[in-house]
C-alpha cells in the first residue's frame, strides 16, 4: 500500500506501514498511520449500514477483515437528563452497544486484521479490562493466541469472564496496569507478540470512526465531545478522525474534545490545568473506576495535541462524582454504563457547574462501556432488594410507600 504509511508524530520520520513497530526509532515518540486520500466520495459509504467498516475509504485495506459486526451505536438524545442538568442539547454515544461491549471493538477489528495482514501468530495486550475483553474475541475469530495481561484483583468482574471464556491466555500481574504495560512492551519482541494496546496506531484508526459516526447521525459536528480517559488513545484516536475530515473539507467546524480524568489517575488534566506541554505521570492510580486507573498514558502527547488544537479541556472528578453520575444516567435515560464511561457525564456537570461548557452548547457524551462489565459496583451502591414473604398484603404496603 504505497499510499499508506506510518509517521512519529514528533520527528516525522516515515516508516512502512508494513513493518512491526509502535515508537519512533529516532525520537521515541508514538506513530500514526498516514495516507493520500483519495477526494473522497460519500455516496461511496452513504448506503452501508452505519459501522467501523462503513468508512474503509478512511481506513487501512485489508484483505481480510476480523469483523463481529463493530460500532454503529446509538446515538441517543437524552432529554430528561438534559432538563436535570437544564441544559439544551445532550446526546450520549453509547459504546457499550459493541459486540463485546465497549468501544475497543472498533479498534480491535482493525488492529487484529492487521495482526493477521502482517502474520502475527500471537497478539497481547495489557489491560484494565476491557481491551483484554475486546482482544481475546477477536483473536478467537481471527484464530490466532492471545495473551492478556491484567492487574491482579482490579478488573471488573465481567471483563475478566469475557478474557477467560473467549480462551485468552490471562496473566494476572501483581502490580499495576502500567507495569503490566511495560511488561508487554519489553516481552514482545522477545516472544514475538503483536502488541495491541493503543501505542499501536492501527487500533486508534479503528476508533477514529465514533467521530464519523457521530458527524453522520447528528448531520454536523456537535460543539464538544466529551469522555473518559485512561491510557488516552480514545482522545487521541477521535481528534485524528476530526482532523482528517476538516482537512478532506467533509466538515467545517472542529467540536472541542474533553478529556475527563479519575481524580486519583488525572496526569492528563493535571498537565492541561497548568498549560503544560508534557505531564508529570502519576506512581500509584487510584479510582473506583478501574478501567482509567492508569498514571502514565501512553499516548499523553498525542491526547493533549487533541486537547490544545480543538480549544477543549481536560478536568478531573472524584469517584464519588462517577458513581453519582452512573446513577444518573441510568435512572434518566435507562443506559447503564460501567463507572469509567459515566465519567464522561460526572465531567460534563462539574463543567457545566463551573461555566466552562455553554448551556446551549450540543454535546455528546461517549460512554465507553457497557455497565453490566462490572456488576459488583451496583450491587454495592443501589438499593439492596427487599426481602419479602410471598404475600399479597406485604407488597401492597411495600408498594403503595
Ligand atoms: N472507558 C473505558 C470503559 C475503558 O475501558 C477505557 C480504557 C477508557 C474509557 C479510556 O480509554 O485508554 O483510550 O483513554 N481501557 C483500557 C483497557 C485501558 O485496558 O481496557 P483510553
Amino acid at each position: 500500500m504505497e499510499d499508506m504509511w506510518l509517521e512519529c508524530i514528533r520527528c516525522r520520520k516515515k516508516f512502512p506501514w508494513n513493518i512491526v513497530i509502535y515508537t519512533c526509532d529516532h525520537c521515541g515518540a508514538l506513530l500514526d498511520v498516514k495516507y493520500h486520500f483519495e477526494e473522497p466520495k460519500p455516496e461511496r459509504w452513504r448506503e452501508k449500514p452505519l459501522s467501523v467498516w462503513r468508512y474503509e475509504d478512511f481506513l487501512p485495506r485489508v484483505r481480510e477483515k476480523v469483523s463481529l459486526n463493530e460500532g454503529g451505536t446509538s446515538l441517543h438524545r437524552c432529554k430528561r437528563l438534559a432538563e436535570k442538568l437544564g441544559v439544551e442539547n445532550i446526546w450520549v454515544k453509547n459504546e457499550g452497544e459493541n459486540p463485546t461491549g465497549s468501544f475497543k471493538d472498533r479498534g480491535m477489528t482493525v488492529g487484529v486484521s492487521l495482526a493477521k495482514e502482517l502474520g502475527s501468530r500471537t497478539v497481547a495486550c495489557a489491560s484494565t479490562g476491557n481491551t483484554s475483553a475486546s482482544l481475546a474475541a477477536y483473536a478467537a475469530k481471527a484464530g490466532l493466541k492471545c495473551v492478556v495481561m491484567i492487574p491482579s484483583g482490579k478488573i471488573a468482574l465481567g471483563k475478566l469472564a469475557q478474557a477467560i471464556m473467549y480462551g485468552a491466555l490471562v496473566l494476572a500481574v501483581e502490580g499495576n496496569f502500567d507495569q503490566a504495560l511495560s511488561l508487554v512492551e519489553q516481552s514482545s519482541k522477545r516472544l514475538g507478540l503483536y502488541i495491541l494496546n493503543s501505542l499501536n496506531p492501527y487500533r486508534l484508526e479503528g476508533q477514529k470512526t465514533i467521530a464519523f459516526e457521530v458527524i453522520e447521525q447528528l448531520g454536523q459536528p456537535p460543539d464538544a465531545i466529551i469522555l473518559p480517559v485512561g491510557n488516552a488513545g480514545n482522545i487521541s484516536a477521535i481528534h485524528k478522525g476530526i482532523v482528517e475530515w476538516k482537512q478532506l473539507g467533509l466538515i467545517e467546524q472542529v467540536p472541542r474534545l474533553i478529556g475527563i480524568q479519575a481524580e486519583g489517575a488525572a496526569p492528563i488534566a493535571h498537565a492541561y490545568k497548568k498549560k503544560e506541554k508534557e505531564v508529570v505521570f502519576v506512581e500509584n492510580p487510584e479510582t473506583v473506576a478501574t478501567a482509567i486507573r492508569i498514571g502514565k498514558p501512553v499516548n499523553w502527547e498525542k491526547a493533549l495535541r487533541a486537547v490544545y488544537d480543538t480549544n477543549g479541556a481536560a478536568e478531573t472528578v472524584t469517584d464519588e462524582q462517577i458513581l453519582q453520575a452512573q446513577k444518573l444516567l441510568a435512572r434518566t435515560e435507562g443506559i447503564f454504563v460501567e463507572p469509567a464511561s459515566a465519567a464522561s457525564i460526572a465531567g460534563l456537570v462539574k463543567l457545566l457547574d463551573a461555566g466552562l461548557v455553554d448551556k446551549n452548547e450540543r454535546i455528546v457524551c461517549v460512554t465507553t462501556g457497557h455497565g453490566l462489565k462490572d456488576p459488583d459496583t451496583p450491587i454495592r451502591t443501589c438499593e439492596k432488594p427487599i426481602q419479602i414473604k410471598p404475600d399479597l398484603e406485604a407488597i401492597e404496603k411495600i408498594v403503595a410507600q
